[in-house]
């Protein structure tokens, strides 16, 4: 369908919620009369507009697989306890937590309102223009996305009316060029999966299908490797794909949780299929990679080789690759081993070669994940780090932790706090108490001892920041006043010695490991850290609409906004502020796993 028919197809459907609205409007209560509009309350039955929903699944594949691989048998087990078992909490500490929980709903109302009266079906909403925006198919990224945050807050009107409207999503078609089935998956296959899990609503079952259905046409090629970057177009025409030569880890590695949780509900093994032959090529390669035991950001999916690129991370482009591996663990209740092994191979690599302690004022002892990159030839293998700390990931934090209590493992629990330590270090030291999107570091030689040196501190930043560099070598000439004056212009915390990208998204990464570090732990300050970074974010977000992504926080006050709020800051950020200060046996991490995108999906557990 093109642009145009798409638009005139939103006006039919504007003009029927009017109409809708005129019929119903007096058993609305005035928050909803807040709004432009509002559907009425439906059981399902008066659905609008909704597309043809079977379309997908008539795909006929030009490479069907020649046999299913079965979705295991055998009973789940019980996995070792994740969390921990809570104190009674004192009265004073109940109110204060209730009150925070109370706050950051009230953050997330606001925002829900504006996206309601202003962008409702849409993607986004321009939290500063209050323009719709639609990057993510058109099919409601933001509603799809907040979906269970709703139920979760216990929104239940808010969530049936959001519910209704997703039932008229079609997917059938969309105005871009491409789709990104990662992103695809992880918010609106892991949207619809997480709220049915919930609720039980058997209409977001049936959304949840046909997003599958959709996504599986993208597995169609001759060696059933996915085309990450879809033209969706192309095969609503019936052309023939083939995987790419070049594929982003995190992009063809996070199918699992979703694909499999699909399988199980909907009984059909075509996604957990479809998902474990790109599982056995990771497992089969792992240990023959350049940096045996992980994989590098890069992976060729036309000809299965997963082992020969340079750069390995746990962070940007490879990361929820890594993070679904204990997390599927999880999920299927120890049926597939596998998924055990892989992560806990790989964790021996990424801490010996991607996680170090930086250099930092009191010596404190925290750990960042950095980029690992292998230079030479086999013989002679030469790992370098790149000690950059990203925003993206702070993941890890709670990956290692949730990880090293299902295997068992104390030292990736231990290293799993330190990351999380690292992230709020990075948060309390910024100039508004959010941390940048990326930011670089010294690092320290060992982790066990690592004394807080000023001078050793101002050599990094003169390394990095160029200052020296149109002399013959390097520093000459440059004095430490220079130094001292660049890190003043700059603003650079003393620890970081340069920020190269000093944006803040409304990201999630690092409230979701003090939330998954907090549910293990019990430590207290976790909660003060939470409410510290909450406030700073919500201080300096803040738009008459709604919230915003800040194009600098590198600055002292007033950050420059960039109108843009991503569903994440619904589908993640909020709901795990929500849930750090919730009730500690709410979406218990030992009955729920949660999706990259904050999904929280059903554990196989013991009958
Ligand atoms: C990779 O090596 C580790 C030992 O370092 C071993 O435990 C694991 O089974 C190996 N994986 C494969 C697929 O052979
Ligand atoms: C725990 O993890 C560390 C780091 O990956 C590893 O060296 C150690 O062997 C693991 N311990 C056990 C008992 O598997």
């Amino acid at each position: 369908m093109s642009l145009f028919s798409r638009r005139r197809l939103s006006a039919i459907i504007f003009a029927a919620l009017f109409f809708f609205l005129f019929l119903s409007f007096r058993s609305l209560n005035s928050r909803d009369l807040s709004s432009t509009y509002s559907y009425p309350a439906t059981d399902g039955s008066q659905q609008i507009g909704t597309g043809d929903s079977g379309y997908w699944a008539r795909y006929i594949p030009h490479y069907p697989p020649s046999s299913l691989r079965p979705l295991p048998r055998g009973k789940p087990s019980a996995l070792p306890k994740v969390q921990t078992t809570f104190k009674t909490e004192s009265p004073t500490d109940r109110e204060v937590r209730l009150k925070r929980q109370a706050a950051v709903k009230d953050v997330f109302l606001r925002c829900w309102d504006s996206y309601r009266s202003k962008a409702w079906l849409s993607d986004e909403l321009s939290p500063i223009t209050g323009q719709k925006r639609g990057h993510f198919g058109g099919w409601g990224a933001t509603l799809v996305d907040s979906l269970d945050t709703l139920w979760i807050m216990g929104l239940r009107r808010e969530f049936e009316e959001a519910v209704t409207a997703a039932a008229t999503i079609s997917f059938k078609t969309t105005n871009l060029n491409e789709i990104s089935v990662f992103e695809t998956n992880i918010r609106y296959l892991g949207g619809f999966l997480s709220a049915y899990d919930l609720s039980g609503d058997r209409r977001l079952l049936q959304k949840a299908k046909e997003v599958g259905d959709m996504l599986y046409v993208a597995f169609d090629t001759p060696n059933r490797m996915p085309v990450t970057r879809w033209d969706i177009h192309g095969s609503a025409r019936h052309q023939m794909q083939m995987a790419d030569a070049h594929v982003l880890l995190a992009e063809i590695g996070s199918f699992s949780l979703e694909f499999i949780r699909l399988s199980l509900v909907t009984n059909d093994p075509k996604w957990f299929d479809a998902v474990q032959r790109i599982t056995e090529l990771l497992h089969d390669q792992q240990n023959s990679t350049q940096l045996p035991g992980m994989w590098p950001v890069i992976v060729n999916a036309r000809n299965e080789k997963f082992g020969d690129h340079y750069d390995y991370t746990l962070g940007a482009m490879a990361d929820s690759a890594y993070e679904y591996l204990p997390k599927t663990y999880a999920l299927m209740g120890g049926l597939l081993p596998e998924y055990k092994e892989m992560y806990e191979v790989s964790m021996n690599t990424a801490i010996q070669h991607n996680i170090f302690r930086p250099l930092v004022p009191d010596s404190k002892d925290i750990l960042i994940s950095g980029t690992a990159s292998v230079r030479g030839k086999d013989d002679e293998h030469h790992v370098r780090l790149r000690p950059e700390g990203q925003h993206l990931g702070c993941f890890t934090g709670g990956m290692l932790a949730l990880g090293g209590k299902l295997v068992q493992n104390q030292t990736h629990v231990e290293t799993g706090a330190k990351l999380t330590d690292g992230c709020v270090w990075a948060y309390k030291v910024s100039p508004l108490g959010i941390m940048p999107e990326t930011f670089y570091t010294v690092p320290c030689e060992s982790k066990e001892h690592c004394p807080w040196d000023e001078n050793k501190w101002m050599d990094g930043v003169l390394e990095i920041s160029g200052l020296g560099s149109n002399n013959a070598n390097g520093n000459n000439g440059v004095t430490r006043d220079d130094v001292q004056a660049f890190i003043k212009k700059k603003n650079i915390p003393k620890g970081f010695t340069y920020v190269p990208d000093g944006r803040y998204i409304l990201r999630p990464e690092a409230i979701e490991s003090v939330f998954i570090l907090y549910r293990i732990t019990g430590r207290k300050d976790l909660l003060e850290s939470a409410w510290d970074m909450f406030t700073a974010i919500e201080e300096n977000t803040r738009t008459e609409l709604a919230s915003s992504a800040l194009a600098d926080v590198m600055v002292e006050k007033n950050p420059p906004k960039s109108d843009s709020m991503e569903s994440f800051w619904f589908g993640e950020t909020l709901k795990y502020f929500y849930l750090v200060f919730g009730e500690t046996d709410a979406l218990s991490l030992d009955e729920w796993v949660f999706n990259t995108e904050a999904h929280p999906l059903k554990r196989l557990l013991p009958a």
